[in-house]
């Protein structure tokens, strides 16, 4: 019965493929525009204690899951804890988080195909702002062609996905990566010249601390949930593909860096802007995508970063719409017992079907993207906490960690903050978001 797992085939596979999934429209297109409707700097510094706080511990939790149980997150809790049915639950909530993301993240890939093919036919140039605005705006709200590229991102996503491991995401992901993080930097200095670039940094570095609030530390929380790719069993099934001989914590912190690294370089491409060009920081959504054409019209050779920009960005969000997919996949194939290639075709059907509500209806875009990052993965996240720091404990964490020479005081550190800290600070965010906590 025990069929050998497809597995990473080395170090770099292993976190081109995590910081894959981690890196995407969730750091260029969500983090700056979140982070601009809930008032700059003071967002950051919550996010970034979120990140380091409960983000690397959770993400190392579901990588130790995963490797442990050699099981995608479903098989995984049953193996690992067999007599407690209820943390079903977690892979259960896993699924259809990812089900609701995938289905209005296509959505947003779908928008940057329409920027790229704007970018080709060189139709961003010698606009103003405002028409840029205008013209996100038309494209948005129209119905037809967002529908289109809604389905020819998820053709593509499906089609990788359908390659498997080896043979797909790692591929993809390994060549990719690097690529994109050179074209960020090139933004960056370019945005960096321009005059709004003090005013830029300094909303999203100069906390302001009277903008705090409940709805803010959520926000950021979920975002930090979000980013990381965690809280969905996506991380433990890629955990269960990593060779015993990798080291976990390693990989947990690398991946982190790198996804925070990125978005901070978002934010330092983007705000600038928004400050030359007088886009309003909480513009919502359309940030991105009216911000950056106003970069492009102005920097030298814009015409052509102008297409690298949305091409790479368009392949920032398909290795995280490959992960997304393959939880739903791994889940079909593992329980439902489906072939591959027919549990891929099922789920792109679904997401594709939902997705395309989500353009006809925008308050569902709006509220699947609000409920899934900041209500159903940090519950997740208490499990998965709850899950390595209770219940499966030291023994299985230390012969994870120590086999690789990991201290013992790291992991002290970390079950104090699985079994303490992150389930607090989660259940205190939401208690004071639900008016139970007058703080
Ligand atoms: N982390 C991805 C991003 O930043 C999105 C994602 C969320 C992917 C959850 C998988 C799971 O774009």
């Amino acid at each position: 019965m025990n069929q050998k797992r497809d597995s990473f085939s080395d170090k770099f596979g292993v976190i081109a493929a995590a910081a894959g999934s981690a890196i995407g429209l969730g750091n260029i297109w969500r983090f700056p525009y979140v982070l601009g409707e809930n008032g700059g700097g003071a967002f950051l510094l919550i996010y970034l204690f979120f990140i380091v706080a409960i983000g690397v511990p959770v993400m190392l939790s579901e990588l130790l899951i995963g490797r442990r149980a050699q099981r995608s997150v479903f098989g995984a809790f049953k193996i690992l804890a067999p007599g407690l049915k209820f943390f079903k639950v977690v892979g259960v909530m896993g699924v259809s988080a990812a089900f609701l993301i995938l289905s209005f993240y296509a959505v947003v890939a779908g928008w940057t195909v329409e920027y790229t093919m704007l970018a080709v036919g060189n139709q961003l140039v010698d606009k103003t702002p405002v028409e840029l605005s205008d013209m996100f705006a038309d494209f948005s709200s129209s119905v037809w062609r967002p529908i289109l590229y809604l389905l020819v991102f998820m053709a593509m996503t499906a089609g990788i996905v359908i390659g498997g491991v080896k043979n797909g995401i790692e591929k993809y992901t390994k060549v990719l990566m690097p690529i994109l993080f050179v074209i960020i930097l090139v933004l960056c200095v370019n945005a960096l010249l321009l005059d709004g670039a003090v005013e830029g940094l300094s909303f999203l570095f100069q906390p302001d601390f009277s903008k705090i609030n409940g709805i803010v530390v959520l926000e950021a929380l979920g975002q930090a949930f979000f980013s990381l790719s965690i809280g969905m069993g996506i991380i433990a099934t890629y955990g269960s593909y990593i060779q015993k001989k990798e080291n976990l914590l390693n990989t947990a912190i690398s991946v982190s860096v790198a996804d925070t690294l990125i978005a901070v370089l978002a934010g330092v491409a983007i705000f600038p802007a928004v400050f030359a060009f007088g886009i309003q920081p909480d513009a919502g959504p359309g940030l991105v995508f009216v911000t950056l054409p106003n970069i492009f019209n102005q920097m030298f050779g814009g015409y052509f970063f102008a297409i690298a920009f949305f091409v790479l960005l368009l392949i920032a969000a398909l290795t995280s719409s490959v992960s997304l997919l393959e939880v739903v996949v791994a889940y079909i194939t593992e329980e439902i017992h489906l072939s591959r290639q027919k549990a891929t075709l099922l789920a792109t059907v679904m997401v594709t079907f939902l997705g395309v509500f989500c353009v006809i209806y925008p308050f569902l875009f709006d509220s699947f993207d609000y409920v899934t990052s900041n209500f159903m993965l940090p519950i997740s996240g208490i499990l998965i906490s709850v899950f390595v720091g209770w219940i499966i404990g030291k023994q299985h964490t230390k012969e994870e960690l120590e086999a690789h020479g990991g201290s013992v005081k790291i992991v002290g550190v970390l079950i104090v903050i699985l079994k303490i800290v992150a389930p607090f600070a989660i259940a205190l965010v939401f208690m004071k978001n639900l008016g139970l906590l007058d703080l």
